[in-house]
């Protein structure tokens, strides 16, 4: 019988990072990470993985029921707000005690001319016409931005695009850069005029928000949806401490 049965939701580097903790500082206690199934080839977490959807917060409190879970860590991405929303409900409904990983949002600082706006819809109305933003945003936020053919905007994917995309749009194939240098690069050889993109917070994007205050360039981003309240912190060490 372990001492603790813990659910980890995950489909993020701090999921799969806090997986990895958790088995070794907590040999006893059996740990359930759960993934969306989105990715392809998700990079694989340590311990028990179960993916797919749980059947909205019912579905997912039945889970806590059926599997005795004792504790319920949500380490969800900061814009996976339905996910978030359940977990809040399913543990509230079962007394399962929950804790909410999240990383820092970005802040600006005195040289960063953003524009913080609430929705995809509201970045793409902030963009001065004829101007060519670098919209690093993920294929499935793209929509939005398809009814302003005056736009000339460069994209960035990991993958070629599978469906035509929605707009016409200079396709730029890798990863984001951690260098900010390649970051100007970049923005410096497709003239881009704004840059466009999610409040995601952490260090894997970040360059590009420095390399626009470099340029001077004006970002629009997307405000982060509400977290459900409840305990919540930003440190891997603090939910291994919580477990603890
Ligand atoms: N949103 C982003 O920008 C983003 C970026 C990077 C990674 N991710 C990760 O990708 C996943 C899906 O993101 P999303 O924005 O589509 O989330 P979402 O809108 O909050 O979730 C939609 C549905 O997907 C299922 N789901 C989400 N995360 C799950 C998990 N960890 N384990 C099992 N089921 C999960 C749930 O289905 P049921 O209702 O059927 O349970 C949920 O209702 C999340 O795990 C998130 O951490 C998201």
């Amino acid at each position: 019988m372990p001492a603790e049965t813990i659910l980890l939701l995950a489909g993020t580097a701090e999921g799969r990072a806090l997986a990895e903790r958790i088995s070794e500082e907590r040999p006893d206690s059996r740990l359930v990470t759960a993934l969306a199934g989105r990715t392809l080839f998700p990079k694989r977490p340590a311990g028990e993985v179960r993916v797919g959807g749980f059947g909205g917060a019912e579905g997912l409190a039945r889970f806590l029921l059926a599997e005795g879970v004792t504790r319920l860590v949500d380490a969800t991405h900061p814009f996976a707000a339905g996910i978030a929303r359940n977990a809040a409900q399913a543990a509230s409904g079962t007394g399962v005690p929950r804790l909410k990983l999240l990383r820092p949002a970005w802040t600006p600082g005195a040289r960063d001319r953003w524009t913080p706006v609430s929705c995809l819809g509201a970045a793409r109305d902030a963009l001065p016409e004829g101007a060519r933003p670098f919209l690093a945003l993920g294929r499935q936020h793209l929509a939005p931005f398809r009814h302003r053919s005056d736009l000339r905007p460069v994209l960035r994917m990991v993958d070629p695009p599978e469906e035509p995309l929605p707009f016409l749009a200079d396709l730029v194939l890798g990863l984001p850069s951690a260098d900010p240098v390649e970051e100007i690069a970049l923005f410096r050889r497709f003239g881009v005029t704004h840059l466009v993109c999610r409040n995601s917070g952490g260090d894997a994007s970040s360059a590009k928000l420095v390399a626009a205050r470099r340029l001077g360039l004006p970002v629009v981003i997307v405000a982060r949806p509400v977290s459900p309240p409840g305990p919540t912190v930003s440190e891997l060490q603090e939910v291994l401490d919580w477990l603890s």
